[in-house]
């Protein structure tokens, strides 16, 4: 029996008969020849059957392989004369595990954005889907080494939430038995804060909702929010962990997913570029060079989508917009102690036109200010009593941010919208599949 293993694994397996387990892609032969394009998750493999009587069973098997069919096959592994990285199956057994009856929905040809996304499901096998999800997971794992290195514990917010976190025009709402609404959650920032009097510094994962009627590359309804939140963290630190975790995962994907950046045509040379120290701006100043490009922004307005990509197509590294002013954003943020009408928070925007990947903020500590807040933006007093425990018990200075999974992926990957970075997009017009 040939051991059954991985195609990444082939490299190791030169000279003997090895067994992959997977999907063929692609089919293309002559005469007496077949070259099988397969693939198993780990990798892609060229499988060769020759036979130049066409008679062998092997090769009859071949013969009748549809796109998309599920195989076992087994084969001499040997290297490719051209190219020291790259393997060959001499194939000498196929065992077909499904074969597709008919024609495989995706097929070569150029497809449009919208049968894409209705055939998700089958879009997802495509190698540039591949490859972003790879590096999405890249992405994921290279946060939670960051922040366990600093000190972070991984804190779990709940998603069926009674109150807003970032305003309450965004909200989903849904019908919580005899409690009345309860609301899926927009960030689980407040939670973060209680947990920081527990364990000092921590952060959370999960999926996060917003009914935003925002049909942009940027936006989609539901998406993944990496929370982090530190006691005793002001607003310059806040922003310096931003700094630090960012260069790690960049790292960590430049390191670990060449083949799929690849695969992407990312130029990577932009990413090669992103070392710490970030650029970092006011709000003021930046309002001053967009209106400089020709923006019609005003000094109270919060940046545009455009505004963002005009901005971060000037720069090669993230810039860090500090101070916007207070009344744009959410009602939980310190004041500037230099200027009352700015918040002491800062948005990280990515480069090469990406804009906003990251938002955060050093947050209000005083209890009577706090509430002052919460009642100036008309929140209900009531829902927010524990989170104002908070500034009653122990209040301390802290800081915190949110990262969009999504829009660091994209950045990353270099996609042009976000929709193609999550595995199964929910936007304004789509649920399905
Ligand atoms: O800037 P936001 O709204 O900040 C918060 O929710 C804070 N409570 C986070 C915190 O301080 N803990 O969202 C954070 C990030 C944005 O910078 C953006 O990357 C992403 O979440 N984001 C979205 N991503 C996809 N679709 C949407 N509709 C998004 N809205 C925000
Ligand atoms: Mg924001």
């Amino acid at each position: 029996m040939a051991d059954t293993v991985f195609i990444k694994d082939l490299k190791d397996h030169v000279g003997k008969t090895a067994t992959i387990q997977g999907w063929m892609f692609n089919k293309r032969g002559g005469k007496g020849i077949h070259f099988l394009q397969l693939r198993d998750g780990s990798g892609v493999v060229q499988g060769v059957v020759f036979d130049k009587s066409e008679e062998t069973e092997v090769f009859k098997t071949a013969d009748k392989l549809t796109m998309e069919s599920s195989v076992k096959v087994t084969g001499e592994v040997t290297q490719h004369p051209k190219h020291d990285d790259v393997f060959e199956l001499q194939v000498s057994e196929i065992e077909i595990v499904h074969l597709v009856d008919g024609e495989y929905p995706i097929a070569k040809k150029e497809h449009g954005t919208d049968f894409l996304l209705e055939n998700r499901h089958l879009w997802l096998r495509s190698k540039r889907q591949r490859a972003i999800q790879i590096v999405r997971n890249t992405i994921i794992n290279g946060i939670y080494e960051y922040l366990n290195k600093e000190g972070f514990i991984k804190i779990d917010s709940p998603i069926l939430t009674p109150n807003a976190c970032e305003g309450t025009t965004t909200l989903f709402d849904v019908e919580y038995f005899d409690e009345g609404k309860a609301y899926l959650s927009q960030s689980g920032q407040l939670y973060l804060e209680a947990a920081i009097f527990s364990v000092g510094r921590c952060f959370d994962f999960g999926p996060v909702f917003r009914a935003e009627k925002s049909k942009t590359r940027r936006h989609l309804t539901e998406f993944w929010m990496m929370d982090a939140e530190a006691a005793f963290v002001e607003h310059e630190e806040n922003m310096k962990i931003q700094e630090g975790l960012i260069v790690h995962v960049i790292k960590k994907a430049l390191e670990e997913n060449k083949k799929e950046l690849a695969d992407l045509e990312r130029d990577v040379s932009a990413l090669e570029k992103i070392e710490a120290p970030f650029i970092y701006k006011t709000h003021a100043e930046v309002v001053k060079e967009l209106q400089e490009m020709g923006s019609d922004i005003k000094e109270n307005d919060d940046l545009g989508g455009d505004d963002e990509t005009i901005l971060t197509n000037k720069y090669d590294k993230p810039i860090f917009v500090e101070k916007y002013p207070a009344e744009v954003k959410a009602f939980y943020m310190k004041r500037d102690p230099e200027n009352e009408n700015l918040a002491l928070c800062a948005d990280m925007l990515a480069p090469e036109g990406y804009g906003e990947v990251i938002g955060g903020s050093e947050r209000e500590a005083d209890y009577d200010v706090l509430l002052g807040r919460i009642k100036e933006h008309g929140l209900d007093e009531k829902e927010f009593s524990w989170y104002l425990d908070l500034r009653k018990y122990g209040s301390v200075p802290h800081s915190g941010f949110g990262i969009g999974l999504e829009r660091l992926t994209g950045w990353i990957c270099g996609t042009k919208h976000i929709r193609e970075t999550i595995p199964f997009p929910r936007l304004i017009n789509r649920i399905r599949p």
